[in-house]
């Protein structure tokens, strides 16, 4: 018996987009969560230099695993061994290892649904059990601490992620808090998936380990360092699972490319830059949020941080997939369609990812304005 996974439906909506861009369609990417300013300068200066220098064998960076320790205390106020850090090729495969070292074959794993479809997807594939909690508008599209009160029987593990893919909100402090201790009292792990901190735009998203020390958390270069393509991330495990966390590692993946852990340990020196890309999120966002009430869209989750907007189309679509491409044909804009983040609702919800220049989000809400207007409303749907 093998695992039934869901495709990634952006995925089609990007061929698509590719294709038309081979026959000379200008598009705009916004259906992908990836950074398009590529990796800091000084960063690929010291890629530069390691391909010319170094013959690149397996290797882990005990001076990258010391840094990112050392970016725990600056940030957080956390003590972290660097034993406990231990260095992955990106957010996705910590996020196979974290879910590997809370249960085998039938745990229960709670995430917020709409939430980032491989949680559902890797849970799947190790044959463990889904707990997908729907989660509205009133606790910001994230999972809180009343709603792990409320599952019954507790779950073996929660995933949360602050700010959030799809819809870029974050746990606030205070909730945070009480999230931890619910699981403290109900023997539930977290896994914290924390790769969207630093891009926040209203107040910090704090980490996990603030409040839950022996959290797992995930993390990785790929959004707010800007290095998506180089496949670097780490996971932080709590001291007891460290060991179990290392054989993993070595066993399923070795070690993350050399030339990626060099350039990754430059790249946290690289703040000015890295603050210039924030500040460019800040102002798409800012652009999206005035244009898109224009466009009907008022159903919006508040996108505190991350580079997304997920919006309610249920009054005009209740075919996302549909929706985004006939979308994308009509005017070169492509988006995700909610369907990947949210398989009960998401077929009345398109997320825009809003990391690309802002001349392209301007034009973007250039073409979408008439294509909205012109959309007709679903009969059955409320007007809002
Ligand atoms: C919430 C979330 N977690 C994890 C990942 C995986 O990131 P990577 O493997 O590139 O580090 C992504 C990618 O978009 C994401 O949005």
């Amino acid at each position: 018996m093998i695992a039934q996974l869901d495709p990634f439906h952006a995925i089609a909506v990007s061929t698509l987009a590719h294709r038309l861009a081979g026959q000379g369609r200008d598009i705009i990417h916004m259906e992908f969560g990836q950074p398009s300013t590529g990796a800091p300068a000084k960063a690929i200066a010291a890629a530069h230099e390691v391909l010319d220098t170094d013959p690149m064998g397996y290797w882990e960076s005990q001076a990258l695993k010391a840094r990112i320790a050392r970016h725990y205390l600056e940030t957080a106020g956390v003590t972290v061994d660097p034993s406990r850090i231990v260095l992955t090729c990106g957010a996705s495969p910590a996020l196979v290892m974290a879910l590997s070292l809370i249960g085998g074959p039938g745990a229960r794993v709670a995430f917020a649904r709409p939430g980032y479809v491989a949680y559902r997807n890797n849970a799947r594939a190790l044959f463990m059990e889904p707990v997908e909690v729907p989660c509205g508008e009133a606790s910001g599209y994230q999972i809180d601490a009343a709603a792990l009160v409320a599952l019954e029987p507790a779950p073996d593990a929660v995933i949360i992620a602050s700010p959030a893919n799809p819809t870029g909100t974050i746990i606030p402090a205070d909730e945070l808090a009480r999230i931890a201790q619910v699981c403290r009292e109900r023997g539930i792990r977290i896994i914290s998936d924390e790769i969207y901190q630093g891009i926040t735009f209203s107040g910090d998203a704090p980490s996990i380990l603030t409040v839950a020390p022996d959290a797992l958390v995930v993390n990785s270069f790929s959004k707010y360092f800007s290095m998506p393509g180089w496949r670097l991330g780490w996971l932080v495990t709590p001291e007891d699972l460290a060991d179990a966390a290392r054989a993993r590692m070595g066993n399923l993946f070795l070690t993350p490319p050399v030339i990626s852990q060099k350039a990754g340990l430059v790249a946290f020196d690289c703040r000015e830059e890295l603050e210039g890309y924030v500040a460019t999120y800040a102002r798409n966002r800012d652009l999206l949020l005035a244009a898109l009430p224009d466009l009907g869209l008022k159903r919006i989750a508040p996108p505190d941080g991350a580079f997304y907007i997920y919006a309610d189309v249920g009054h005009l679509t209740q075919d996302s997939m549909a929706f985004a491409l006939r979308l994308l044909e009509d005017t070169g804009v492509a988006i995700a369609p909610g369907i990947d983040f949210d398989p009960v609702e998401g077929n009345r919800f398109i997320r825009f990812s809003f990391a690309v220049s802002t001349p392209l989000v301007e034009e973007a809400i250039r073409r979408l304005k008439p294509w909205f207007a012109a959309q007709p409303l679903l009969e059955t749907s409320e007007t809002v």
